[in-house]
């Protein structure tokens, strides 16, 4: 993605997948990617991110924060609570630990399935399908609010009658309040066995007043708006699951590795990782 496009899309083939690029519009993956600091972005994503950024300090640091939960939280689930199926809801653009990558790691036989809806991340699922031989993974180009699509296609790779980790890491606040956020939760995890697991991590609305700011410049540019939502609405998604220690916290204050980014203000996502009984 070196070339600035001169037109407003792209068509990128990779693995014999055609997917068409808008870019004239910032998308979340990208803008996201722009934090991160990655190169697959474009001018739209790095405008609008670069708005949001000057509304809500020390964005960055949370969203590295967010990025490094997520490398804890599947190593946890791989290496500590005996979990081998992953299924990883709003993927992202592959950055450094991808949840494949970790859960290998920790547990070679893991089966991780990644699915998303934008195509820039489909261009990349060649990256995102290196398992280790004795894992496997799978690609699907699906939509959250799609939960029995999303099911059907991952039951190739893993099998239901087993636990499973649904990770939702930083996608559910593009979905909603009229789309249903909580019962797409609920329907995913209805479908997985007793023993799963859900790893939830959700940008905060109740963090500094920067926050309405930011929802307010990202939903003015950005392709899907964001709903930011308060500690208590996003424990709502763990309704019915056991929380494990610490709970449901900052993400950078969940098990940190000694090093680990403590962003400005002591605050970043809501996130916290639960079993179903
Ligand atoms: C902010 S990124 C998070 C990436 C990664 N989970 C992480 O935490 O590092 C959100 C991702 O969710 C995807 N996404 C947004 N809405 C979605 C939907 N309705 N269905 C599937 N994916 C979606 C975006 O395309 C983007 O790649």
């Amino acid at each position: 993605m070196a070339e600035e496009p001169t037109e407003g899309s792209l068509t990128a083939v990779d693995g014999g997948w055609i997917a068409r690029i808008d870019t004239s519009v910032a998308h979340p993956a990208r803008v996201y990617d722009y934090w991160l600091g990655g190169k697959d972005n474009f001018a739209a994503d790095r405008e609008a991110a670069e708005r949001v950024l000057a509304a809500s300090p020390g964005l960055r640091e949370r969203v590295r924060a967010n990025r490094a939960f997520l490398a804890r939280a599947a190593r946890f689930l791989a290496a500590e609570a005996g979990i081998w199926q992953f299924l990883d809801i709003g993927t992202g653009i592959p950055a450094a630990n991808n949840t494949h990558e970790v859960a290998q790691a920790a547990a070679p036989r893991s089966r991780v399935v990644y699915v998303d809806n934008d195509p820039i991340v489909l261009v990349h699922a060649r990256a995102l399908l290196a398992s280790g031989p004795q894992g496997a993974t799978q690609y699907v180009d699906g939509d959250l609010r799609d939960p029995a699509a999303i099911l059907r296609a991952a039951a190739e790779t893993l099998d239901f009658t087993q636990p499973v980790a649904l990770m939702l890491l930083g996608i559910l606040h593009l979905i909603q309040d009229s789309e249903g956020p909580y019962e797409i939760v609920a329907e995913l995890m209805d479908a997985l066995a007793p023993g799963s697991y859900l790893a939830l991590a959700h940008p905060a609305s109740d963090i500094g007043p920067g926050q309405a700011e930011a929802q307010r410049r990202y939903n003015e540019r950005v392709s899907t708006p964001q709903r930011l939502r308060s500690q208590d609405e996003v424990a709502r998604f763990f309704a019915g699951l056991d929380l494990v220690p610490p709970g449901l916290v900052y993400v950078h204050a969940w098990r940190p590795d000694p090093g680990d980014v403590v962003p400005p203000g002591g605050v970043s996502s809501h996130g916290g990782v639960a079993r179903k009984p």
